[in-house]
């Protein structure tokens, strides 16, 4: 949501800070720009469209500037436009910001300043704060940012410069990511690590209310109440840029699907802590699995897992959560968070506020050092390195390989399963990867698939019990980046309703594990065929073809041939499925 870089050091900083928004686009990709401080003065350029787009309008040679801020959008107010893009600057052009996040009383703060004669170029929420600054400057940059800071509510993550004070860039963070790179003679300022990676692998994370001063050879990190200093920790980012690049995949989709085995791999080799969690989880009454998107899906995947196991537990959409089921929350709860990107506003306000009612919780998150990491009590890493499509794939088989192995041990710790048999579902997982990697061999197969059915214009996918959020996932896949319509249903649902949307030649996807419900899904299949639909099944002898699997263990597989499938249909559809329309990644407002 909205992606935020600065640059301040010896090289060209508009070149640098290009580069740096081109790795944070899937943030956002409406509009993009720069402003950097030279001889010249302040140079700012900005516009509509994607960062490629923007920066072939600029000659970046020519801007001799080595100190900068930028920003791809995510339009949240306002219309993608020139005037509206970032970064935003006061009436007389000396203080210039950058902001992802939402000023909730921008309008309060509008109209005052509007009062007291400031003019407004934009709709932006983030315009206030400019203006802000420059009606709070007395003689110091530094000063007249933190009272500005201590004005605003919402959220908020801000790159400042001023033609006054070229020589720093401020920087400030509430509820949006913000992290400093730390250089030689230079420092960076990004939204997200791989903005960064090309450059540096030291990195300072900022808190909630902190602020900073950074110049090209210090980084002072600050609390915006007090001013004081704050100590932190220099940590080092484990990700390494070829795992950020599309290494000749034609977009970072396709190349995030075929390292789901890997990704599986890596959950399994991360998961050592696992059982001493799962002993802690019996103390709690109700477990709730609580998380936005596909990461939903993983959780209410674990659900399912644990109702097998006669485990009382509940799957809840954070954005739900966090305003009604919250009411139920108390000490003997366990949290279970889901997330990709460890940055989801409404995951992270679902966390907080179960916290503050003392339940205890738990994250299965990807990126490490994220927000989510350090609120929760514990944390399972998912490992599945850097996720760059909007699409998320490849940490959704981590999320759900974590979740697994957690149910299996919890089972066990509730004497609900055989120790032998979570020993057999263990190795049994160590085979994923093979298996996964069988499916993909399959890819010609797959694409001619999505090639003959990439002209319909609605699809139904069903399943049942641990395969109904696969099927959720492989709907959520094709809305989201095909932008055709699709529907998931849990398969007995089928005639309650949407039967009646059922006529010839309309697809169903059928996920169809070879367990206790074959027949039964076998029946719904039946139902939906005798209206002439196209059916595709997804299992051992299916259209989509599986290899044999426990039952418990289809979900991790089952969703494989549905993400390459949705990937193609987008693709035939000539549309760019890494930067779906609207959407953007990390979803860092409410
Ligand atoms: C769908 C997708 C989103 C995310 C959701 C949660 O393909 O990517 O639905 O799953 O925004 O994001 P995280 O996992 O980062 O909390």
């Amino acid at each position: 949501m909205c992606g935020i870089a600065g640059y301040i050091g010896d090289r060209n900083a508009p070149e640098i800070l290009f580069d740096m928004l081109k790795r944070l686009e899937y943030r956002g990709y409406d509009s993009a720009g720069i402003a950097c401080i030279s001889d010249q003065g302040v140079t700012v350029f900005k516009d509509k469209g994607k960062v490629d787009e923007v920066r072939g309008k600029v000659d970046c040679e020519k801007i001799l500037s080595k100190t900068g801020i930028a920003h791809t959008r995510w339009a949240t107010h306002g219309e993608p436009s020139e005037y509206n893009a970032h970064p935003h600057s006061d009436c007389t052009g000396r203080f210039i910001v950058a902001h992802n996040g939402i000023i909730e009383n921008y309008k309060d703060l509008r109209a005052g300043l509007t009062g007291r004669g400031h003019k407004f170029e934009s709709e932006t929420d983030t315009e206030v704060i400019p203006h802000l600054i420059e009606e709070l400057y007395t003689e110091s940059f530094e000063a007249a940012f933190r009272e500005a800071l201590k004005k605003l509510r919402g959220s908020f993550a801000i790159v400042a410069i001023s033609t006054l004070e070229p020589d720093k860039i401020l920087i400030a963070r509430k509820d949006s990511p913000l992290i400093v790179g730390l250089g030689n003679g230079e420092n960076f300022i990004a939204s997200d690590t791989p903005a960064i990676l090309p450059n540096t692998k030291k990195i300072l994370i900022l808190d909630d209310f902190d602020y900073g001063v950074v110049t090209k050879n210090s980084v002072a990190i600050k609390d915006i109440q007090t001013g004081d200093e704050l100590k932190k920790k220099v940590q080092t980012i484990q990700w390494n840029i070829k795992q950020a690049e599309k290494e000749g995949y034609p977009h970072f989709m396709l190349k995030e699907i075929f390292e789901e085995p890997e990704a599986v791999k890596n959950a399994i080799k991360a998961l050592k802590g696992v059982e001493d969690i799962a002993k802690k989880l019996t103390r709690y009454k109700r477990i709730y699995f609580v998380a936005c998107g596909t990461a939903s899906y993983a959780g209410l995947m674990g659900k399912y897992l644990l109702e097998r196991f006669s485990i009382p537990s509940d799957a809840v959409s954070a954005s739900e959560f966090r305003y009604s089921t919250i009411n139920t929350i108390d000490s003997d709860c366990a949290i279970i968070a889901v997330s990709q990107s460890g940055e989801t506003a409404d995951t992270i306000a679902s966390v907080k506020k179960a916290k503050d009612k003392g339940a205890y919780i738990l994250s299965i998150v990807n990126v490490l050092g994220s927000t989510l990491t350090r609120i929760s009590d514990d944390n399972i890493y998912t490992y599945s390195g850097p996720e760059i499509a909007v699409a998320s794939t490849k940490a959704y088989l981590g999320q759900m390989t974590s979740i697994t192995v957690l149910g299996l041990y919890l089972a066990r710790e509730f004497g609900k399963i055989d120790g032998d048999y979570v020993n057999e579902i263990i190795d049994d997982i160590s085979n994923l990867p093979g298996k996964i990697q069988q499916i993909l061999s399959n890819e010609d197969e797959i694409k001619e698939l999505a090639r003959k059915l990439s002209d319909k214009d609605i699809f139904f996918y069903i399943g049942r019990r641990l395969n109904y959020p696969t099927a959720l996932e492989g709907a959520l896949k094709i809305k989201e980046i095909s932008y055709v319509h699709a529907e998931a249903y849990p398969a007995g649902e089928l005639k309650h309703g949407p039967l009646a949307l059922l006529e010839k030649g309309v697809p169903v996807v059928a996920i169809n594990p070879n367990d206790d419900l074959l027949e039964k899904m076998d029946s719904n299949i039946q139902e939906a065929r005798a209206r002439n639909a196209i059916i595709l099944v997804v299992g051992e002898n299916g259209d989509l073809k599986t290899p044999m699997i426990d039952p418990l263990l289809s979900p991790i597989l089952y969703v494989v041939p549905l993400h390459l499938f949705a990937y193609y249909i987008s693709v035939f559809k000539g549309l760019d499925p890494d930067k779906p329309r609207n959407l953007a990644k990390s979803v860092t407002v409410e």
